[in-house]
């Protein structure tokens, strides 16, 4: 079992169109994926045209809003076949204070308490939240392999440095903890300023670095259709930059 964090605190880089576009990409090729939405504005069961009872908040507390107790199973949807989905949503609100109110060993509660059998999953994928807190820091005492999407459209390279400062404070909490992968997102090759970012993102992190995602009109299309790109332009960039991602992906980032 693999599980990776989408995370980067800077908002709207591409990390839940790379979230889901990666879930399907993978599921396509016939492995087995828990997508765990790890944001309030509950975007992965909205871009891929899910309605889930319950998610992230009743599987790690056990409880819903009104204290009665709920299965893990029953916290589970299915997204597409072989996708479970742990929704996010403003539940996570309330998850957030929940956590904040153990007195101790707050960082590690969702490691303990989602903890997939081995063999049950192959891939875990958390859609992160932009920003940080106390949810991000539980997220990354659960995995140790971050893939951190950087938008080649504006000054980035400060919010990627940024975000290497939070990574290196979780590691007090996770010593194993890495950004394995960097994914330039919205890659527009008419604008010099894409190079630009490209080159500096190159030399400050070398092979790290994969191929970039364009910036392609069928992806931001795809999740007002509330589909994946596989199932709503099979043929377009969009879809062969996701597919490219994938079999890295399975390759280990090989
Ligand atoms: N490769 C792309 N080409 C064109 N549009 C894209 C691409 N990737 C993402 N988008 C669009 O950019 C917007 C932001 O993408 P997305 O929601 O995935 O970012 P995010 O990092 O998850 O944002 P947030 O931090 O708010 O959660 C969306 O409208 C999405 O459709
Ligand atoms: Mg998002």
């Amino acid at each position: 079992m693999q599980k990776l964090a989408i995370g980067m605190a800077k908002g709207g880089v591409g990390k839940t169109t790379t979230a889901i576009n990666l879930a399907h990409g993978l599921a396509l090729n016939g492995k087995t994926v828990l997508l765990v939405d790890c944001d309030t504005q509950g975007h992965c069961a909205k871009f891929m045209g899910v309605t889930a009872k319950h998610g992230l908040y009743e599987f790690i507390t056990g409880h819903d809003r009104h204290g009665d107790p709920v299965q893990k199973m029953e916290c589970l949807s299915s997204a597409r076949h072989n996708i479970f989905l742990l929704s996010g949503g403003m539940m996570l609100v309330e998850l957030t204070n929940w956590l904040h109110s153990h007195s101790e060993g707050k960082e590690r509660i969702l490691n303990q308490r989602l903890n997939p059998k081995e063999g049950m999953v192959d891939f875990v994928i958390f859609d992160c939240a932009p920003g940080w807190d106390i949810l991000s820091v539980n997220i990354l005492s659960t995995v140790n392999d971050i893939l951190c999407p950087v938008g080649l459209e504006a000054a980035n390279i400060e919010g990627v440095k940024d975000y290497v400062k939070y990574v290196d404070s979780a590691k007090q909490v996770n010593p194993d903890l890495n950004i394995k992968y960097i994914l330039p997102t919205m890659f527009d090759t008419r604008t010099r300023q894409s190079h630009e970012i490209l080159t500096q993102l190159k030399k400050r992190f070398g092979q790290i670095v994969l191929d970039p995602i364009n910036k392609n009109v069928k992806v931001s299309e795809s999740v007002g259709h509330k589909k994946t790109i596989f199932e709503y332009s099979n043929t377009s960039k969009g879809a062969q930059d996701y597919q490219n991602l994938v079999k890295r992906i399975l390759s280990n980032g090989k």
